[in-house]
């Protein structure tokens, strides 16, 4: 506890100038750190890394936590300047922050995350940050300017912590039920038509990828940068090469991966269920553009799982 009094002397004894110094430069070792490492799909090591990265998930509830409760406090003291309780709150809450943020790129760059989204909540993670260091030099200002300051630094870190739901769960979390409304099987609009009618692609294709490959290569997470949501996204590839070539099960990573040793590192899905024989054989067939029987189609989609389910409630 020593230690920790001398950190709060050290950090009262601050001139405003230098408080302003610091808070700037942390946050700019925030950016440099993103821009170093930058969140491009990629999964790679070293392993310790990667689950330091996992700790983003669990180091960010405690800075939410207090961020939260810094005006309450406020509120409870109402004191022209900001009371004992108030500033070490404050200042852990900005600590706590800068560090989940600083865990959040570690995560993304280490564990493969890539996409709109992430880059969203990446850079609004580091807005509030910069926010709630902002708030912690103003606590030497009037309860207004201080109130003011932890509502800004609130809004943003709502925001971002919001798109990281979203990420973690579904679009729309937290306002969605999830389990109650993932439509039942026999609900899903998934007519099998006869071969002869049926568009492979769009009716059984993209079911099977939507429900077990679309949760890492979609339009959140991009890994291995590739995307498998439409068939340019499958032509296009990713890092390694197409996932799709017409006719050409060997150059068509999507079959390769699926059809290995599901012991092996490059198995897909890397979580989650694997294909059924009769799925694979739905890929290889559309693959090699030759119609997909009937009954091949119907024991496909029906070991498909429904899709839009919470990925996390069904494991
Ligand atoms: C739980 C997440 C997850 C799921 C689900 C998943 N993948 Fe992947 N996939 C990854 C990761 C991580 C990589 C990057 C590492 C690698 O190349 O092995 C990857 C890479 C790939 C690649 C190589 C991309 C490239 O060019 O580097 C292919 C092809 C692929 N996945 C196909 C699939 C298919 C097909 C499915 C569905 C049957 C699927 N994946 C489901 C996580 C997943």
């Amino acid at each position: 506890m020593l230690l920790l009094s001398k950190i709060e002397d050290r950090i009262k004894a601050l001139t405003p100038r230098r408080a302003i110094t610091l808070a700037i430069s942390a946050n700019f070792i925030l950016v440099l750190a993103a821009l170093a490492l930058p969140a491009d799909g990629e999964a790679r090591g070293p392993a310790t890394l990667s689950i330091l990265g996992n700790f983003h998930i669990l180091a960010l509830h405690l800075p939410a936590a207090l961020l939260l409760i810094v005006p309450l406090f406020e509120f409870l003291d109402r004191q022209e300047s900001a009371s004992n309780t108030v500033r070490r709150l404050s200042l852990i809450s900005t600590a706590g922050t800068w560090v989940a943020v600083l865990l959040g790129i570690i995560h993304a760059h280490f564990n493969g995350y890539a996409g709109d989204a992430v880059q969203l909540h990446l850079w609004g993670g580091i807005v509030a940050s910069a926010f709630a260091g902002m708030a912690s030099v103003l606590l030497v200002k009037s309860f207004k300017v201080r109130l003011g300051s932890q509502l800004l630094a609130i809004a943003t870190m709502g925001f971002a912590a919001h798109i990281g739901g979203e990420l973690v769960h579904q679009d729309g979390f937290p306002f969605k039920p999830n389990k109650v409304a993932a439509p039942k099987k026999t609900d899903t609009p998934r007519v099998v038509t006869t071969s002869q009618k049926r568009d492979d692609y769009t009716q059984v294709i993209r079911p099977i990828l939507d429900a077990h490959c679309v949760e890492c290569h979609g339009a959140k997470k991009v890994k291995g940068k590739l995307r498998m949501d439409t068939l340019e996204a499958l032509k296009k590839g990713g890092s390694e090469g197409s996932a799709f070539v017409a006719g050409d099960l060997k150059k068509s990573l999507m079959h390769v991966r699926v059809t290995l040793d599901p012991a092996d590192d490059d198995f897909m899905p890397t979580e989650g269920t694997p294909l059924t024989k009769e799925q694979v054989n739905a890929l290889a067939l559309w693959i090699e553009a030759k119609p997909i029987p009937d009954e091949v189609a119907k024991l496909a989609l029906a070991a498909t799982k429904a899709p839009r389910q919470a990925p996390k409630a069904q494991k």
